[in-house]
């Protein structure tokens, strides 16, 4: 039977774990998830699992937050022990955080085997910590799943060509299918949700990190002409907490970070969204909703298609989160939902 480790730690890596776990279950696999810990408040975590029907991990090495050196040398020091122990067949790493290039690089140094989920994405902003996260762990993997053809064209762009699969966006399985389950059974949204919202999320570093630009960013969320709520990613809200501010001084409405199926459900009961989240940018994208990111770049050039996607710097919020785009007539740019069974049998082979 084919030993497969999957290695996860922060909130998107189990939002991509659930249909790669049904599928790798699914056939003649033992798949053992090792968690890292980066993320450990229940509703970055455990609730996930549980949104999901995830078992509790195999592992969890529990390294905590920290800064990056120290984080992914804590991830580095246990991954390599939990790996001697385990003895895989394949490892699977996840998207772009420091749990990724940490679960990569002690693998590949043991020579193991290693796949990257979501591999091949670019910012070309080399100041983001994930795009040195990406761009070093498709380089040592074995196997780079690419979830978009610009992502396999990249991919091969940087020598990678027969090391690389298009596989499709296992984010895009999870998605339709929990827009199918919300809309059959909706969740009840969180207390103090008005009946017309936008939905804002705001956690990324180059936003959160520089004072003056998340004042500008929080202060063009509060001219939005409809009330706008914004679940408090930890990070966002102990950046404002040292500014001696919280979300709702801005007149925005915080709820707590949500499970996936709430979050989904939430955007399709929103005007529009307003984020720099990669993952929301595609769910926006897939559930017909207009999306403006607040960043220079994206990985998702593909939701651009009909104007669904735009980006903007923090003083053109209030400007562009409110235009009209033209719902793209024929895209399915990642995937038709079957993602995860393409790389399980890619894992298989
Ligand atoms: C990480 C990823 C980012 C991803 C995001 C999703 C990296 C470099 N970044 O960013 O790509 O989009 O996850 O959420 O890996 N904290 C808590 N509770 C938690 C986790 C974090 O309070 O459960 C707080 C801590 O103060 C911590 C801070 O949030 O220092 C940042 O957490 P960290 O894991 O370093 O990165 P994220 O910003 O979550």
């Amino acid at each position: 039977m084919t030993k497969i480790v999957s290695i996860v730690g922060a909130r998107p890596q189990f939002v991509k774990l659930a249909p790669i776990h049904r599928e790798l279950t699914s056939l003649d696999c033992e798949h053992i998830i090792v968690h890292t810990g980066q993320h450990y408040d229940a509703n970055m975590s455990q609730n996930l699992f549980e949104d999901f029907g995830i078992p509790d991990p195999d592992v969890n090495l529990q390294v905590g937050s920290g800064g990056h050196g120290e984080q992914t040398g804590r991830m580095l020091t246990a991954i390599e022990k939990a790996l001697l122990s385990i003895k895989p067949d394949k490892v699977l790493v996840y998207g772009d955080t420091n749990s990724t290039i940490a679960g990569a690089l002690a693998a590949a140094k043991l020579h193991f085997f290693v796949a990257h989920l979501e591999a091949g994405l670019r910012s070309h902003n080399r100041h983001m910590p994930e795009e040195i996260n990406r761009c070093a762990t498709d380089h040592v993997s074995d196997l780079c799943l690419a979830p978009t053809q610009n992502a396999l064209s990249i991919l091969r762009s940087e020598g990678l060509a027969s090391r690389s699969v298009l596989v499709g966006d296992v984010m895009a399985d999870v998605c339709i299918s929990t827009m199918r389950s919300v809309t059959a059974n909706p969740p009840t949204l969180p207390k103090g949700v008005p009946s017309e919202f936008a939905i804002a999320t705001i956690h990324r570093a180059e936003n959160t990190d520089a004072p003056g630009r998340l004042d500008l960013i929080m202060n063009g969320l509060a001219q939005l002409p409809v009330p706008v709520v914004l679940p408090g990613h930890p990070r966002l809200v102990n950046k404002l907490a040292r500014s001696g501010k919280k979300i709702e001084d801005y007149g925005i409405i915080e709820i707590p970070p949500l499970t996936y199926s709430d979050l989904i459900y939430a955007v399709t009961r929103s005007s529009y969204v307003v984020t720099d989240s990669g993952g929301l940018q595609k769910e926006s994208f897939l559930l017909n909703k207009v999306c403006t990111t607040v960043r220079p770049q994206t990985e998702w050039p593909e939701t651009f298609a009909g104007g669904m996607n735009c980006l903007v710097e923090p003083s053109e919020i209030p400007r562009y989160a409110t235009r009209e785009a033209a719902v793209p007539a024929e895209a399915h740019p990642f995937g038709r939902g079957d993602a995860a069974s393409h790389v399980a049998a890619e894992l298989m082979r």
